[in-house]
């Protein structure tokens, strides 16, 4: 995996966006693969202001999110949907019918899961897959455990997820507690991956990523087995790496 060590949250929020907009720009029938939390926040800030200063087409591109809540429908203002239309769908030309996020309210998950498998194969796979990374190694909701031969499921929320993502909702016992996430190997199957982290909180989770053998008790770790991986950190994420893996990488910025 390729470590690029940032300054602060500003210049990795900037360096991804960066990431993204080449990538429509060689291909214009990019298909994104997207994330959601606080992390990526800033990184779409930056890809609306350079899109907007560069006039960037994505009007051939598509989209797919890692993951929704179950049991919230998409106009909730927590769903998943509505994050991504604030943040990012309401300010690109990307075709709205083009941007896929799993349905988290059906009466039928198992045929919502492998419709949506079905979509991103028809798609022609995944150009570029964001990803952020939970405080427990989760990757998309693929909590501890999680098996590198994962599909598109439904998943039980771990307590520590449902705590850091408390802070979204008026109370914690608001926080949904399964979700629809895309499976390990439905990420390890896209052609290509830039990991967000940033802060301290992180530093283990990344640590184990990038040092530990590739286990599903943290699911990041098992990108080990994924051939094109961009980590990008800021230093307070990268604060528990050893030299042995900072050897060999450039931090910029500082
Ligand atoms: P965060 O979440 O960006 O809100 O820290 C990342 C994650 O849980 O994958």
């Amino acid at each position: 995996m390729k470590l690029v060590i940032v300054k602060d949250y500003a210049e990795l929020s900037r360096k991804a966006a960066e990431m993204l907009v080449s990538e429509v720009k060689a291909n214009p029938k990019t298909v994104f693969g997207l994330a959601t939390g606080g992390t990526p926040v800033g990184m779409y800030r930056e890809l609306i202001k350079l899109s907007q200063a560069e006039s960037i087409d994505f009007s051939q591109a598509s989209s797919f999110n890692l993951d929704e809540y179950v049991g919230l429908s998409s106009t909730h203002p927590q769903s998943y949907r509505s994050y991504m239309q604030e943040n990012l769908f309401n300010h690109i030309n990307i075709p709205a019918e083009k941007t896929y996020v799993p349905a988290g309210n059906t009466t039928d998950h198992l045929a919502e899961c492998a419709r949506y498998e079905e979509a991103i194969r028809l798609a022609g796979g995944i150009d570029i897959q964001v990803l952020g990374i939970g405080n427990n190694g989760h990757i998309g909701f693929n909590e501890p455990g999680s098996s590198a031969e994962s599909l598109t499921r439904v998943v039980q929320l771990t307590d520590s997820t449902i705590e850091a993502n408390a802070r979204y909702f008026d109370s914690v016992d608001q926080v949904p507690t399964q979700a629809v996430s895309m499976g390990i190997k439905t990420i390890l199957g896209t052609k290509k991956v830039v990991l967000l982290a940033s802060g301290e909180a992180k530093a283990e989770a990344v640590r184990l990523m990038l040092e530990g053998e590739p286990t599903a008790d943290v699911p990041a770790s098992l990108l080990q087995l994924h051939p094109n991986v961009t980590v990008i950190v800021d230093h307070g994420a990268a604060s528990k790496l050893t030299t042995s893996v900072l050897a060999g990488t450039k931090p910029s910025g500082s």
